[in-house]
């Protein structure tokens, strides 16, 4: 029977020689995925025998890996926002820029519900995660608000135009216990006749059309849909900011993901799309532009 160290060297050798950028990580999720232990059982212990039947997963694993596949679709889970998700072929796996979308949507439902307490029997705050994908922003969301005792003072809707996607994020929403909470609903964009949203939030496609071939082989993985943005990268969401005089409620706001070199092109879009529109660029930890804020009129 091999060790664990033994493993790890051996894993480690085939991924560094397939391309892998993070080899020894990789053959330590893998091996803990296999044996149904965290990361960080596996590195203390290096000299535990691993049975045969696992360290022949283990290398199947490997091998999947090998040929460029995501350690998240062979371990069929992501952990965002401090939650674990599942996620697989149907789906975009979540990236931790994101959170920096969740956590702006959170901090603006918040400051709504707290600046001026809403008198009883006063409707929820109507919120829309468009391209939820694996749902992982509005499921995300959802248990941020239920932590703070606010959920029952918001109504969430998830759309996105892929069925399968949408068939994952009711899954996820059922594990995280908030599949009461948020409707689900296959839609290009928004369906039809919805009413308004007081906050909208959406990571849509915005890789440029040009750049698809150039992104890492695991992307291939992922659904095309979730990844290519047009020929500028922001044909989606400029169609969504067109939705934005109907759909969005006079007070609302409009919280878009964005690429870090998209933070001038936006603004430019916001401009000519909607005149008189403000568009304020949000950061990420890496000082990137990440997500753009867009109202009716700038705020102080
Ligand atoms: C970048 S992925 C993001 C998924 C998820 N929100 C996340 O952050 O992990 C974009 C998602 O938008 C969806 N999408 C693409 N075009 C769309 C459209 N016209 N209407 C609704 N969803 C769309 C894709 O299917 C994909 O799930």
């Amino acid at each position: 029977m091999a060790t664990v160290a033994e493993l790890l060297i051996e894993g480690q050798a085939r991924l560094r020689a397939s391309g892998s950028e993070s080899p020894r990580l990789d053959a330590e999720l893998l091996l803990g995925h296999v044996i149904g232990l965290e990361r960080t059982a596996i590195i203390a212990h290096p000299t535990a025998a691993v049975g045969d039947g696992a360290a022949a997963q283990y290398r199947e694993a490997i091998a999947r890996r090998e040929a460029g596949e995501p350690v998240a679709y062979i371990r069929g889970l992501k952990e965002f926002f401090g939650l674990a998700f599942s996620v697989d072929r149907r789906a975009l796996i979540p990236r931790p820029e994101t959170e920096r979308l969740v956590e702006l949507a959170e901090a603006e439902i918040v400051a709504r519900l707290t600046a001026a307490p809403r008198p009883a029997g006063a409707p929820p705050i109507e919120v829309v995660d468009i391209g939820t994908g694996s749902g992982v922003a509005a499921i995300a969301l959802a248990a941020a608000l239920s932590k703070r005792g606010m959920l029952h003072e918001v109504r969430l809707l998830a759309t996105d135009v892929s069925q399968d996607a949408i068939a994952l994020a009711r899954e996820n929403a059922v594990a995280h216990a908030v599949a009461d909470r948020i409707d689900f609903a296959v839609a290009d964009l928004l369906p039809g006749a919805v009413g308004q949203f007081e906050v909208v939030l959406a990571n849509l496609p915005y890789v440029r059309g040009d750049a698809m071939a150039g992104l890492p082989r695991a992307t291939s993985f992922e659904p095309r849909l979730a990844l290519d943005g047009g020929l500028d990268g922001l044909s989606v969401i400029g169609r969504l900011l067109e939705r934005l005089p109907s759909d969005l409620a006079r007070d609302g706001v409009a919280l878009l993901e964005i690429g870090g070199d998209q933070g001038e092109a936006i603004v430019a879009e916001v401009a000519r799309r909607l005149p008189g529109w403000s568009c304020r660029v949000e950061l990420d930890l890496g000082h990137l532009p990440r997500v753009a804020r867009v109202e009716r009129e700038a705020r102080p």
